[in-house]
């Protein structure tokens, strides 16, 4: 996930685009960048880092101009460095480009642009959007169809805006990426998202797939792909600005919920072959030398590693996840032939860089599974796998456990083809079944009663979430979200430890959420007859065609019906709307809860 903004006015733009740039860094601060005009000419300055360095950088620069881009970056393709921060250019330096999404067939375009001539500097999917556009100039195209030739190239999402060197305008669209055009008196305006512009105006136009904007200091002309005109309201946005930074959600956490689609189509996107996984730095073979895996990692990023555990251990991998801050108490055999997993969404928990070092020292090899390029996690292991859930601002980590597992599932598979020379069981409709993973965790947030149904009990003794396989790590992690937000007591537990124990804290005000994927079904109706008959209430989480399980259940949270390794997936995010909601009736500080910080850098 990327910021863009653009501005054109009469006029300096570089101080207003940087106060987007500041409004926009939530959505990702690995390095940022502005390009301006003033009709002779592009003055670009970018650089590696939070904005907080592109204005230090700026601080010097005495060109300004009317018209300019601006982009904040949430790396996808190629590292954080000065050279992969946005704005692109092509060969001449005529156009630069700012573009937030990702081009699926950049390699393809920068091949047929090589051969013709373009000279590629970055490492990212967006360059090829000036050359293509530059090209068209050269060939005596009008700046507007020049830029609707090259997006007419363009596969993927993306939201884009251009500048060319001696026109007073900027072109811009969007595909499956948000963009929005604020219009101001004297200026226009164009971002990812509102807050961008906000403090300046709250006269917005919301564009639509496909329209192509051409924007001037007085004037914001909308068509469609093939240039037919299209009128779009001008709505008058009723948000506070401070309050706007989280979109139309009243919470991060809600926001980022709802992201998960868009984070697992992110973190699964080209990984997925016809017959095997697809992970750009690990081509089969690659862990032919491990004999046993260990997972470290803290709080949530600890349940997707029990997760990634319990789908290695059933297709035959040794694999056991650490507490990482426990890791040091336990002698755990670690040898050259071991692959210790560091899961961990910030790639700075202090825990797990502790234990990823000593593993190291034992003379472990050492992989991240992380969500930040550019972290201590991904700089000093031997490899890393990314999993591209973007920016996430709420404590409570919601959509990077999606990712997490997604992403674990992908490796697994990787390891065991190496590890014991087989595909994991059920490989083409688990396959199958990720495909369709962010469409289902879709319908789960539209369609979810978790409002309603967590408001029934608020306010009892104790809730309690059970599961059995990968459905007790999802218990886990349903108990964590519930007690981070809501300060009130919760507990996961291995459904079929409840007799050894637990059920003595179970009664009529102590409601149980009972995760049913489908494995071991049976046995787990067995502990739901338990629960019931001391009284308390159960919510099953399960799909629809778990019958028997759903018929005794006095609340019933519905997930799509899948491959049963990722059901417990989709009911972790009933789970955390639960919580979510739950915390919102308390007036608790969701985004912030007391005493939790979201990267904990100190052991
Ligand atoms: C903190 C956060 C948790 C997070 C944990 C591990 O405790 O509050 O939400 O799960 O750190 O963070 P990591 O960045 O390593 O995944």
């Amino acid at each position: 996930m990327c910021g863009i903004t653009a501005r054109v006015g009469t006029d300096g733009s570089l101080g207003p685009l940087l106060d987007s740039l500041k409004r926009l860094e939530y959505r990702g601060y690995d390095s940022a960048g502005i390009a301006v005009q003033n009709g002779a000419g592009i003055s670009i300055n970018k650089c590696k880092g939070e904005v907080s360095a592109l204005e230090d950088a700026l601080a010097t620069v005495s060109h300004d101009g009317p018209i300019g881009i601006g982009h904040t970056r949430w790396s996808t393709h190629g590292s954080p460095s000065d050279v992969n921060a946005h704005p692109h250019t092509g060969n001449d330096g005529r156009v630069a480009a700012v573009h937030n999404g990702i081009i699926e067939n950049y390699v393809e375009l920068r091949e047929e642009l090589t051969e013709r001539g373009s000279r590629f500097t970055s490492e990212t999917d967006t360059e090829v959007i000036p050359h293509l556009v530059e090209e068209r100039l050269a060939a005596g195209d009008d700046p507007e169809t020049a830029f609707r030739t090259a997006i007419d190239r363009l596969e993927g999402s993306y939201a884009i805006a251009v500048i060319i060197d001696d026109e007073p305008a900027v072109y811009a669209t969007r595909n499956g990426s948000p963009l929005v055009i604020g219009v101001g008196d004297d200026a226009r305006y164009l971002a990812s998202d509102v807050p961008a512009f906000l403090h300046r105006t709250d006269q917005v136009v919301y564009l639509e797939d496909d329209d192509v904007v051409v924007l001037t200091a007085d004037d914001h002309r909308i068509t469609d792909l093939r240039g037919t005109p299209i009128t779009r309201p001008i709505e008058t946005v009723d948000w506070d600005p401070e309050d706007a930074e989280k979109g139309s959600y009243d919470h991060y956490m809600l926001k980022e919920i709802h992201e998960q689609p868009m984070a697992l189509r992110q973190t699964l996107h080209g990984r997925i072959g016809d017959d095997d996984v697809d992970l750009e730095s690990f081509p089969p073979g690659t862990f032919e030398e491990v004999d046993r895996v260990r997972l470290l990692a803290c709080g949530t990023s600890y349940h997707a590693g029990m997760y990634g555990e319990w789908l290695l251990s059933n297709n035959g991998v040794d694999a056991n996840t650490f507490i990482a801050s426990e890791y040091s108490a336990y002698p755990a055999p670690v040898d050259e032939s071991t692959l210790v997993i560091g899961v961990t969404q910030s790639g700075e928990t202090a825990d797990t860089l502790e234990a990823l070092s000593a593993a190291r020292e034992q003379g472990a090899r050492t992989l991240a599974v992380t969500n930040v390029i550019g972290s201590t996690a991904a700089r000093t292991c031997d490899d890393a796998l990314f999993i591209r859930a973007g920016p996430e601002i709420g404590v409570a980590a919601t959509k990077t456990f999606s990712s997490q597992v997604a992403a674990l599932v992908l490796l697994t598979e990787r390891l065991v083809r190496d590890m014991t020379g087989e595909p994991t069981t059920d490989y083409e409709t688990r396959f199958d079944a990720l495909e369709s993973l962010p469409d289902h965790v879709e319908s789960v947030v539209n369609g979810t009663q978790a409002a309603s149904i967590s408001q029934r009990w608020l306010g009892d003794s104790g809730h309690f979430f059970i599961g059995r396989g990968g459905a007790y790590s999802v218990a886990l992690e349903g108990a964590l979200k519930f007690k981070e937000i809501t300060y009130e007591h919760a507990e996961g537990f291995a459904a079929g430890e409840l007799k050894h124990g637990p059920l003595a804290l179970v009664t009529p005000e102590t409601p149980v959420f009972a995760v049913g994927t489908g494995h071991h079904q049976s046995r787990l109706e067995s502990n739901v007859n338990e629960i019931q008959s001391r009284g308390a209430p159960v919510v099953v989480v399960a799909p629809r065609t778990a019958t028997r399980l759903v018929d005794t259940a006095d609340e019933f949270l519905p997930v799509p019906a899948t491959h049963p390794d990722l059901v417990a997936i989709l009911a972790n995010v009933q789970l955390q709307l639960i919580a979510y909601h739950a915390a919102n009736e308390m007036d608790r500080s969701i985004d912030k809860p007391r005493n939790l910080a979201k990267s904990v850098t100190v052991e």
